[in-house]
């Protein structure tokens, strides 16, 4: 592949990014921090990928959206692959402390992904198609009482990438959207752990599979698919009580 990351320098992007380099793709890893980009691209080059570049991109600025993307095309001699991770997550308490905190989430997770992938989805558009690799959360599934903000962004996302998926498959664009549920990151560092948590590295192998294979939705850890069957399927009486 020839894929571009926003969001690899952490987390569950860092680890597909890994599997990727292992397995010999070229990277372009955008991302906001210029140590970060530097220190991801050198281990990704050790790992084995023939090409890496390191873009300056920050999910915050979507002017510089296009300017990166088209970087990234000229820098790997083309682009099948966009993967978004990166994300804002914020506790209701903190986003009810600071709504500017709220507002900025929102941008972030909903308004400038979409920017983003609009911009991916037009370049792979342009060039035949491709895959688009949304990273969203079992958070958009079913509203509950800690998903608030984050939780809406999330449904929003789920729903745009399944409506380009719909859409634009017939003209080669596969869009898989992810749906992890707690996985240990950075991002999930300072929270209690769930039954079923996930680790970065399985999750991102069973992203790849999902991208080699064109799968539309990939839960991970997969055990995440049943229990949101069973949470939605919760009558909304017993979601007033539950704290979850
Ligand atoms: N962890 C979970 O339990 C969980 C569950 C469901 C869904 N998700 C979703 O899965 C995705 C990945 O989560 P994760 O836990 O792997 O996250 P993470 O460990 O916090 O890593 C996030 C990555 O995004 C980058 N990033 C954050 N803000 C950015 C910005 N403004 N511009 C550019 N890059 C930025 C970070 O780079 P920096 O080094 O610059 O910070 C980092 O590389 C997110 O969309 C998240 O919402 C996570």
């Amino acid at each position: 592949m020839k894929v571009a990351f926003l969001g690899a320098t952490g987390g569950m992007g860092r680890s597909l990014a890994r599997l990727c380099a292992q397995r010999g793709d070229a990277i372009a890893l955008l991302g906001r921090d210029p140590e970060a980009l530097a220190r991801s691209a050198a281990d990704l080059r050790v790992l084995g990928a023939p090409r890496v570049v390191g873009l300056a991109c920050d999910l915050a600025n979507p002017a510089g959206f296009a300017p990166a993307l088209d970087a990234a095309v000229t820098a790997l001699g083309g682009l099948d692959t966009v993967v978004l991770s990166a994300a804002d997550c914020a506790r209701p308490a903190d986003l009810d402390a600071d709504p500017a905190r709220g507002a900025r989430l929102a941008a972030l997770n909903f308004t400038h992904s979409i920017a983003f992938l609009e911009a991916a989805r037009a370049r792979l558009l342009a060039r035949g198609g491709g895959t688009l690799c949304v990273f969203s959360s079992v958070a958009g599934d079913r509203a509950r009482k800690a998903t608030g903000i984050y939780g809406a962004t999330k449904a929003g996302l789920s729903h745009y990438a399944e409506s380009l998926d719909l859409r634009d498959r017939p003209r080669g664009l596969r869009v898989v959207l992810v749906k992890p549920g707690f996985v240990r990151t950075a991002m999930t560092a300072d929270l209690p752990a769930p039954p079923f948590a996930g680790e970065p590295d399985a999750v991102a192998r069973r992203v790849l599979t999902a991208i080699d294979r064109g799968w539309p939705v990939v839960y991970a850890p997969p055990i995440w698919r049943l229990v949101m069957l069973a949470i939605r399927a919760l009558p909304r009486s017993v979601m007033r009580r539950t704290e979850f």
